[in-house]
């Protein structure tokens, strides 16, 4: 046994001939059988298959048998057999060393190689895998990232009792070396990928986040009929014609039966019809071969390609010209189109939803749509309220609203009641975007991160005058309790003022002051008397 090193002591000098020429012969071997390593361990990143080449070229042209690599498997720290060569593989899967195990577990745990002159005179040795001869030597080194770092260990049994033992652990430290090269690389791509998984994963949280349910929002019952149709047809493949005024909410409902479709995990490609011309439509959504017109200089997928398997959302469908509806009808009908330029049919897999504020109907009474067109995208049609139909909705929608534009400004805002309640009074022509724009700009100019009302008024609402009041959809009064210890003292005037409808000493009153004091109070507190 010869632990700790030095290995094996040198020769004297004035060998014999024979044996000087026995370790040109095996040096030379070496060398050829290191070159062939090195090319094995080259061409491939599947390790394990890698390892058993190397371990096969190891037995055919390094004169080593039995050779074996164990690798520290990173989860658990123990040493497991990668590969192994013997004629007739034992199974190895089971075999593990825990560092400090045996002779095996000690080569990795000192970093160090420990040859063996005879098997069977080595107590420690516990021969898990049953393979080695115990009367012929054993060499095991240890397998390292650079210098200090042992990753595994790689060992062999020479074929017969020869004194070259040194030679030959200097081979197997060589090959060592080229294999931990490979373990490293393999560990950095293995890392890569678990990162862009777990990068991929968090995407795919954040996306389902931001697009789901939980990003539409609205309880009223036309809400709630919306949420219901989303969730029944997201299952299936049936095309889908989103309806509704501008700012309703079309794309973020495409959004949501997107993502909880079964197409989730596969592409989501939009394209807004109104936006190009027919040409440049034709070839966006259809892709075009190189040298199909001017400027076409190479190969391009269209978005029907780029969807398949997924989902492809034409908005603003109501847009199109007579002679594209005729090109679109042929894909939807066949799932069939061909490149501009090109000859071949492509066949894809494509779920389409698309969009529209127009009234498709009287278009197509006009001849200004086709109507075998809207018959094929009016196969479940989902009709958006306007917002002014769910006025009700507007608290928790702005509330919603305020909290994503913080977000995105970097600081904390919130509403308060009495400017939520000024919102609820105004038609929104141009629904949520319009309410989004409105509270954007309010955000702007409320420094302190509270938007209140005055600060709405400002930013431009044309609020109904009382005698159109009535017009309006249901206006809740005041609700706020004014002995509310919660409310500020800005907050508690303007609810009562509102709930007095602003009669100064009507809410006097109510708060139990006088109209001089209130009268102070509307003064000091800056509130801007505005009577609807
Ligand atoms: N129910 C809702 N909950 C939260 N945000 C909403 C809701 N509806 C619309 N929004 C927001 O309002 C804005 C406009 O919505 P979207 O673009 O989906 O409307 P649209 O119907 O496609 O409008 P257009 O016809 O003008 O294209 C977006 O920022 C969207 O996130
Ligand atoms: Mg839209």
């Amino acid at each position: 046994m010869t632990y700790p090193e030095p290995l094996m002591t040198a020769h004297a000098d004035g060998r014999d001939g024979t044996e000087s020429a026995r370790r040109q012969d095996l040096l030379e071997t070496q060398l050829s059988a290191l070159f062939e390593v090195s090319s094995v361990l080259s061409r491939s990143l599947n390790l394990n298959q890698t390892l058993r080449e190397v371990l096969e070229v190891l037995h055919r042209r390094g004169r080593l048998c039995k050779g074996m690599v164990s690798l520290v498997d990173r989860q658990t720290g123990y040493l497991l057999v990668s590969a192994l060569h013997k004629d007739g593989v034992a199974p190895f899967e089971s075999v593990r060393y825990k560092p400090g195990e045996g002779v095996v577990g000690r080569i990795l745990e000192r970093n160090r190689s420990w040859v063996l002159a005879r098997v069977a005179d080595e107590p420690q040795f516990l021969d898990k895998l049953g393979v080695y001869d115990p009367q012929l030597p054993f060499i095991g080194v240890p397998i390292r990232i650079g210098a200090d770092r042992a990753v595994g260990v790689f060992a062999a049994q020479p074929p017969n009792l020869d004194d070259l033992l040194q030679q030959r652990t200097r081979f197997l430290e060589m090959v060592a070396n080229l294999i931990g090269q490979s373990v490293r690389l393999a560990h950095m791509v293995e890392d890569e990928r678990r990162d862009l998984r777990e990068e991929r994963d968090k995407l795919r949280r954040q996306v389902r986040g931001d697009h789901g349910f939980d990003s539409v929002i609205g309880h009223t019952d036309a809400m709630k009929l919306i949420f219901e149709q989303v969730r029944q047809v997201a299952k299936w493949k049936t095309t889908v014609l989103i309806r509704g005024e501008s700012g309703t909410g079309k794309e973020l409902i495409a959004d949501a039966i997107h993502y909880n479709s079964p197409r989730a995990r596969n592409t989501f490609v939009k394209l807004n019809c109104a936006a190009l011309p027919d040409n440049l439509l034709e070839s966006e959504l259809f892709g075009h071969e190189k040298g199909a017109f001017t400027g076409a200089s190479s190969q391009r997928k269209g978005r029907f390609e780029q969807a398949d398997g997924g989902t492809l959302f034409l908005d603003e469908i109501g847009d199109i010209s007579p002679a594209f509806q005729a090109k679109l009808l042929r894909v939807l009908q066949e799932g069939e189109f061909e490149r501009v330029g090109g000859t071949s049919t492509l066949k894809v897999d494509v779920r389409i939803i698309a969009a529209t504020n127009r009234n498709l109907e009287s278009e197509v009474r006009a001849d200004q749509f086709r109507e075998d067109l809207y018959y094929r995208l009016n196969v479940m049609p989902i009709f958006m309220p306007s917002l002014s139909e769910r006025i009700e909705d507007v608290p928790e929608l702005s509330r919603f609203l305020v909290a994503k534009i913080g977000k995105s400004q970097g600081r904390e805002l919130r509403i308060t009641d009495s400017a939520l309640r000024v919102l609820m009074r105004y038609q929104w022509p141009g629904n949520v975007r319009e309410l989004e724009n409105c509270l954007e700009r309010s955000a702007v100019m409320s420094e302190q991160g509270v938007i209140e009302r005055d600060v709405i008024q400002l930013a431009g609402l044309e609020i109904g005058a009382p005698d159109q009041e009535s017009a309006l959809p249901s206006i809740p009064p005041a609700t706020v309790d004014l002995d509310d210890p919660n409310l500020d003292e800005r907050e508690r005037v303007i609810a009562a003022l509102e709930e007095a409808g602003w009669v100064q000493a009507k809410a006097a009153r109510l708060l139990n002051m006088t109209p001089r004091q209130i009268a102070y109070r509307i003064q000091t507190l800056k509130i801007r008397v505005r009577q609807y």
